[in-house]
């Protein structure tokens, strides 16, 4: 990882879809002593909600749409050269990132999930907590690896699943938690590693 010494970190976001982690990412870049910056917002889908606030903010967006993975990922691997990425951080990108991206890019991929990993990897986490009544439910953000889910765990934050949630107030609350735990645990990543 790169030393800060008083630089902020070029990063850049992928996402895949509503965008709100990235908001909630672009809205701490603003602060003055934020210690990393948003160049680039990489996304797989023309249609992403979430590309409205890159554009809102200036930041430059890069579409790629993975119908060939190897060549989206050559060209993602280029942009990164371009804009001297340093940080990867994932933020509702639903593509898996090849064993051989995530080894190129030789810096750090950040990822942000909606479960207490490593507990519910993978798809649906709030409609089989629901189904599975789990008391607590959370999010975590953790290094991205090869394998789904996995890597190393940067930060965690739980909360109680009331008997009255449903998928959708239990994504809203986790989403709500998320948007306060991803730039923490960014920060807490960066200063140490
Ligand atoms: C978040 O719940 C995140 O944990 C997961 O996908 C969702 C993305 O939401 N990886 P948004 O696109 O940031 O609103």
């Amino acid at each position: 990882m790169e030393k800060l010494n008083g630089k902020k970190i070029n990063t850049a976001v992928f996402i895949s879809g509503r965008g709100s982690n990235l908001n909630s990412l672009i809205k701490y870049n603003k602060k003055k002593n934020s210690i990393f910056s948003i160049l680039l917002v990489v996304c797989d889908n023309p249609n992403a909600r979430g590309i409205i606030y890159a554009k809102r903010s200036k930041i430059k967006i890069y579409v790629t749409n993975f119908k060939n993975k190897n060549l989206s990922e050559k060209k993602i691997l280029k942009k990164m050269l371009k804009y001297k990425i340093k940080l990867i951080c994932l933020a509702g990108f639903m593509k898996i990132l090849s064993k051989s991206f995530i080894k190129n890019f030789k810096n750090p991929i950040l990822n942000i999930h909606p479960s207490l990993l490593p507990k519910y990897k993978g798809l649906n986490t709030h409609k089989r907590i629901i189904q599975n009544k789990e008391k607590y439910s959370g999010s975590t953000v953790h290094i991205v690896s090869s394998k789904l889910d996995s890597g190393k765990i940067i930060l965690q934050k739980r909360i109680k699943v009331s008997k009255l949630d449903n998928e959708k107030t239990l994504e809203k609350k986790i989403l709500k938690l998320e948007h306060r735990l991803y730039f923490k645990a960014i920060e807490k990543f960066l200063i140490n590693p």
